[in-house]
């Protein structure tokens, strides 16, 4: 059944893959096809909450009952979710935002008879998440909830778990939920995992399933955190 709990709640969703532009027709992206934040703003929109959701790239038609802001690179998704931040009680950063861009952006296409280039010389993005949360702490913002999302492939260096608490910690948001990704999971797939991380030190196991139903855990862990 679908709970009434978010009704009248204001709600930001970013949704999908940014892309940096290399020049006019090129550019660096990552395989985020947006389903998970769709399914997220229908789910939210569904339980009464009133949904804006910033789509980076995303090939879906609108969730029902919700506002799309379409936009395409990591600036762009940044000054929608800054501006749309400011009346939101909830955030929930659900797009993968890459990390870096590069450098030079050449105003023509890039033509096979120019010099071959040898490298592409890359700068980092600046964490939209972690300026939320710098923006709240200042009182800037007064979002009450701030929902984290981490891809992680799991390495040497320690497993999927380990890697989503530290990065909890270090991004400072109220939940982080880390979905294990790649050799054909979760990106583009109708089905997704996940471990919802809560900053209170809680723990929600998701197992394999429609991304719908890690999208109404997401939910039902947001409203706990809602202040009445
Ligand atoms: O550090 P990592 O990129 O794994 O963090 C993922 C989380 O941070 C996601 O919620 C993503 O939307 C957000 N993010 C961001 N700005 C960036 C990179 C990631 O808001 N430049």
């Amino acid at each position: 059944a679908l709970s009434p709990d978010l009704i009248g709640r204001r709600v930001l969703i970013t949704a999908g893959g940014t892309r940096e532009p290399l020049d006019p027709v090129r550019f660096l992206g990552n395989r985020s096809s947006g389903r998970q934040g769709f399914d997220l703003a229908t789910v939210a929109a569904a339980r009464g909450a009133r949904v804006t959701l910033v789509a980076a790239n995303v090939d879906l038609p609108p969730p029902a009952g919700t506002e799309v802001l379409r936009v395409s690179s990591t600036e762009e998704l940044r000054e929608a979710t800054h501006g749309a931040a400011k009346d939101a009680e909830v955030v929930i950063m659900a797009a993968a935002v890459a990390d870096f861009r590069p450098l030079t952006r050449a105003r023509s296409k890039i033509k096979k008879s120019d010099a071959a280039p040898t490298a592409i010389e890359l700068v980092r993005n600046p964490d939209v998440l972690a300026e939320l949360v710098a923006g709240r702490a200042t009182g800037q913002l007064n979002t009450a909830v701030i929902v984290g999302f981490a891809a992680e492939t799991g390495d040497e260096d320690g497993d999927v778990l380990t890697h989503g608490r530290a990065k909890l910690a270090r991004k400072g948001c109220d939940l982080l939920v880390v979905n294990a990704v790649g050799e054909g999971k979760a990106f583009g797939q109708p089905d997704n995992a996940g471990v919802l991380l809560g900053a209170d030190g809680s723990e929600v196991q998701i197992p394999l399933g429609p991304k719908m139903v890690l999208a109404a855990a997401v939910c039902d862990a947001v409203a706990g955190l809602l202040p009445r």
